[in-house]
């Protein structure tokens, strides 16, 4: 049952505290947008979710499928199934896409106890992830992210995706720089990996056009590192409409 539960999830970097008791609940097969001004919070608690070593979780616990996981460390919570696609995805020169891909999927194969890729399954699959997320025959051969457009990294992210078919994903800005064809190839992409799947999405960003194409069943807004309330898509059209002054107004948090 792969739930991603966060409770009272505290958490700051270099002596900030950036999250304030996060309480948020991705359920099996759940669309869940999460949304909130710069500087909210959200890529904190995207990375807290995958572990990274920067973020001290001073209070609160992060569980997947019921399992613990506020201690695992990235590896790990990679391998039961949680994915991210960050919002300013890294390089790796001297790695290429293939060889890169390849290790992910061995790494995960390996997590589930099954022997390495076949080499013709591999093509096969990579073959299929790219001509859903639109990608180019020669971009496998060259190195990770070196030299990719915004929205190359991104479809290359999709592409990921396809590929491991996590059992939660966490997308953080997925849609920011994308023209409007990579939008639709990157939803189109999510929404097919999605579909027919308990996969619970993540699914940050701070414009509606992609939640009207990813359908989110649920949107959480976070403010001052709390989730200050919840509701149904009407939130997202409320935010586009009125910006976040009345949630400031209305449910800042007190200091
Ligand atoms: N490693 C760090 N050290 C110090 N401060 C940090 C660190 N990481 C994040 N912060 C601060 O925490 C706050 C929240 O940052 P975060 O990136 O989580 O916001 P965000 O909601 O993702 O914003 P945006 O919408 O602009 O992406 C910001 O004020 C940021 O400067
Ligand atoms: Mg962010």
């Amino acid at each position: 049952m792969p739930d991603l539960e966060i409770s009272n999830l505290h958490v700051q970097a270099e002596d900030k505290q950036i999250l304030k008791g996060v309480d948020l609940t991705v359920r099996e097969g759940e669309i869940h947008a999460l949304m909130g001004p710069n500087g909210s919070g959200k890529s904190t608690l995207a990375n807290a979710i995958m572990g990274h070593p920067n973020l001290q979780v001073t209070e609160g616990r992060i569980r997947f499928g019921g399992q613990d996981i506020t201690e695992a460390d990235t590896d790990e919570r990679s391998r039961l199934g949680l994915f991210m696609a960050f919002q300013y995805p890294v390089a790796i020169p001297g790695v290429t896409i293939t060889k890169y891909l390849r290790t992910v999927m061995n790494a995960h194969r390996e997590a589930r106890g099954e022997p390495e890729v076949p080499l013709k399954e591999f093509r096969t699959t990579v073959q299929a992830a790219m001509e859903l997320t639109d990608i180019p025959r020669e971009f496998v051969s060259r190195y990770l992210n070196d030299g990719f457009s915004g929205g190359e990294k991104k479809r290359l992210e999709t592409l990921q995706l396809a590929l491991q078919k996590p059992r939660a994903a966490i997308l953080d800005e997925t849609d920011s720089g994308l023209d409007i064809d990579a939008l639709n190839v990157v939803a189109n992409g999510v929404n097919t990996v999605a579909s027919g799947t308990d996969m619970g999405v993540l699914i940050i960003t701070h414009y509606q056009r992609i939640l009207r194409m990813i359908k989110p069943d649920k949107v959480s807004i976070l403010y001052q590192g709390r989730i200050v309330t919840d509701g149904g898509p009407e939130l997202v059209d409320r935010l586009e409409a009125e910006g976040y002054g009345w949630v400031e107004r209305e449910l800042a948090p007190a200091a």
